[in-house]
């Protein structure tokens, strides 16, 4: 067991089983490179406040620096034993240049800096998924001119309805997913890192935590912002919520695109070629190609979607302020954001593979079902009242 952050008021040792039953560290390790920024923040802060004189403050800058660069280049290693990254970090620091890193967590909570850090983690990873939709959106695009002109069945209940263009068609899938781009924008736009709210209460003046940003962040946009209020800075988990809100959204999305494009390439429909990189075969039957990442991305809506539930219920109880079931937060979030951005990264690929049976849709264009409006429409036009000629039609095309 690495060494503890609290302990001084306990005589007696944690027990082992509760140690390891409470330790976060094997998932919240994630957050190493945010960690490291608040306490960058923080340490600069308490060199405004004298706290640090500035010798310590560039000596433990320079270890924190130090360790910033191991997680950069991924050498990163946590202890297994620590508590959490918060704790993991405060050890390293300690080994590399002794008691001085004791000054480090003065007059700071982790409670302040689990916030900090996942706000921070959201307001990377929201711009990555936004990255990846966005290759995603050009994906759609070459599709849609692969097939300009071509028409294909549109469907209403799953049952054929009207001639449409599958460039159109394709589009409705851009829309949704330039809808998304759009909520994560305006997530990002009103996403505030805060740093500074102690475990509930400011305990260093907010002038000096924002002169610490400001040097942190090189006057460049200022996202980091120093608490307002700080019991609900570290009571707030909305943003996870509204981050993993707009993640399933991108899933139901997706979902809705995989389920189409299975069902359009099976025998029965026979309309689509979905791309042997992305398949898989049967170990029995020698004839099968099985769209498997469709139907993974259709089963992992369920994950994404308990991710929601799952943060949504933890919280929706819990007295002002920071409670330890907080900590619950970390993999459903991580897990959500880890998911969507491989089924996106993989959903570009996987779309420039399509390929449309044209022969096979040509043939299904010829039902005259498909043309039932236009006829009632030609009626209409000759002076027909409209449900009169819907009347008419209906009788000629019934069964047919
Ligand atoms: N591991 C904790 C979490 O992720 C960090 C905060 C713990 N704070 C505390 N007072 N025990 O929520």
């Amino acid at each position: 067991m690495a060494k503890k952050l609290w302990g001084g008021r306990f005589k007696k040792e944690i027990d082992k089983d509760f140690f390891e039953f409470q330790k976060s560290i094997q998932y919240d390790y994630k957050l190493a490179g945010y960690d490291i920024a608040h306490s960058l923040i923080h340490a600069l802060a308490l060199g405004k406040t004298g706290i640090l004189k500035p010798k310590e403050k560039t000596k433990l800058i320079g270890a924190l620096k130090k360790i910033g660069n191991e997680i950069k280049q991924n050498k990163f290693k946590y202890e297994s034993g620590s508590e959490d990254i918060h704790t993991d970090i405060q050890n390293k620091i300690e080994k590399k240049i002794g008691k001085l890193a004791l000054k480090l967590h003065t007059l700071r909570s982790r409670n302040d800096q689990v916030a900090f850090d996942e706000k921070f983690y959201c307001h990377v990873e929201c711009k990555n998924v936004g990255n990846l939709l966005e290759n995603l959106l050009k994906s759609i695009v070459i599709l849609e001119n692969k097939y300009k002109n071509v028409s294909v069945v549109g469907y209403t209940h799953t049952q054929r309805a009207q001639k449409i263009n599958f460039k159109d068609y394709l589009c409705a899938f851009y829309c949704m997913f330039e809808r998304d781009k759009k909520r994560l924008n305006n997530f990002l736009k009103n996403l505030e890192v805060h740093i500074g709210a102690g475990a509930l209460l400011r305990n260093i003046k907010k002038e000096d935590y924002g002169k610490a940003i400001k040097e942190y962040l090189k006057g460049s946009n200022a996202f980091i912002k120093p608490s307002e209020n700080t019991i609900d800075d570290v009571s707030d988990r909305d943003f996870i919520i509204e981050l993993l809100s707009i993640l399933s959204i991108i899933q139901m999305h997706l979902s809705r695109l995989s389920e189409d494009f299975i069902l359009y390439s099976t025998k029965e429909f026979g309309f689509m070629e979905l791309p042997e990189e992305f398949c898989t075969g049967s170990s029995l039957m020698p004839h099968k190609k099985n769209p498997d990442f469709l139907e993974l991305v259709r089963g992992y809506t369920g994950r994404i979607y308990g991710n929601l539930i799952s943060i949504l219920t933890t919280m929706k109880g819990l007295p002002l302020t920071y409670n330890r079931d907080m900590q619950l937060d970390k993999e459903p979030l991580f897990s959500s954001v880890e998911i969507v951005k491989d089924e996106i990264a993989i959903m570009s690929k996987f779309i420039k593979g399509v390929k449309l049976n044209e022969l096979v849709v040509k043939e299904a264009l010829k039902d005259k079902n498909l043309y039932s409006v236009d006829r009632a429409k030609e009626l209409v036009l000759k002076g027909m009242p409209f449900r009169q000629a819907h009347d008419k039609i209906g009788k000629e095309l019934r069964g047919k």
